[in-house]
């Protein structure tokens, strides 16, 4: 099968990459086309990942996959959320990790968080999957570790007593929100049970 990666985040790109080349699918990245993606404005991981995939899907006829992603903090009521691209109107990854941790100064540990990840997968036919993965941490008070990107140096993995930024490619996407909605697409589609049923968008 060939599908399209709906997203130009570079690292998402490499983790998805690590992941899908076992399900033998040939994978196009955006850049091969002439289209655009849409505005983000669901309100939560599974609008915005179907909102992404579907609107690409529709423009190129193919199938093709988008994810929505963000990081909850407890201690912020789970934000930013949906918003953690945009967290602060920031622009930088640098600047919403120092917001981040502005907003926590006065926040004990354990400053407990989660990661979430929601793979969306959109048929030209207009049926459109989805999947989740989830994994929980916690915010240290500074910056560890070079690899990744967005909010990696921060999230530290207890279990592993590293953050996301120490970890490789590899051992990232074994444990990550997004290796692990991944794990569920590649399950489905392994044991030939994908679950194309769960919603048709007009
Ligand atoms: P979106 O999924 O493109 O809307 O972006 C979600 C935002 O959440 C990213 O820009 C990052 O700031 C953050 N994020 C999502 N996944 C990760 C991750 O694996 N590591 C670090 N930050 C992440």
């Amino acid at each position: 099968m060939r599908v399209i990666l709906a997203t130009s985040s570079a690292g998402k790109l490499l983790e998805f990459h690590e992941g899908l080349n076992s399900l033998g699918w040939e994978l196009l990245g955006l850049d091969q086309f002439n289209v655009a993606m849409p505005p983000e404005d669901g309100a939560t991981y599974e609008e915005n990942a179907m909102i992404k995939a579907a609107s690409i899907s529709l423009a190129t006829k193919m199938v093709a996959l988008a994810d929505d992603s963000g990081l909850e903090v407890e201690a912020l009521n789970g934000a930013p959320g949906v918003y953690s691209a945009r967290f602060g109107n920031k622009k930088s990854d640098l600047e919403r990790n120092l917001h981040l941790l502005e907003h926590l100064r006065n926040v004990p540990q354990p400053r407990k968080a989660k990661f979430v990840s929601v793979i969306a997968l959109a048929h030209p036919d207009g049926f459109v999957e989805s999947y989740r993965g989830e994994i929980e941490g916690l915010i240290l008070e500074g910056p560890r570790g070079e690899a990744g990107f967005g909010y990696d140096s921060l999230f530290l993995v207890p279990e592993l007593g590293k953050t996301f930024a120490e970890l490789s490619v590899e051992e990232k996407r074994k444990i990550s929100h997004r290796g692990r909605a991944l794990e569920a697409l590649l399950l489905a589609y392994k044991s030939g049970n994908p679950r194309r049923e769960v919603s048709k968008l007009e």
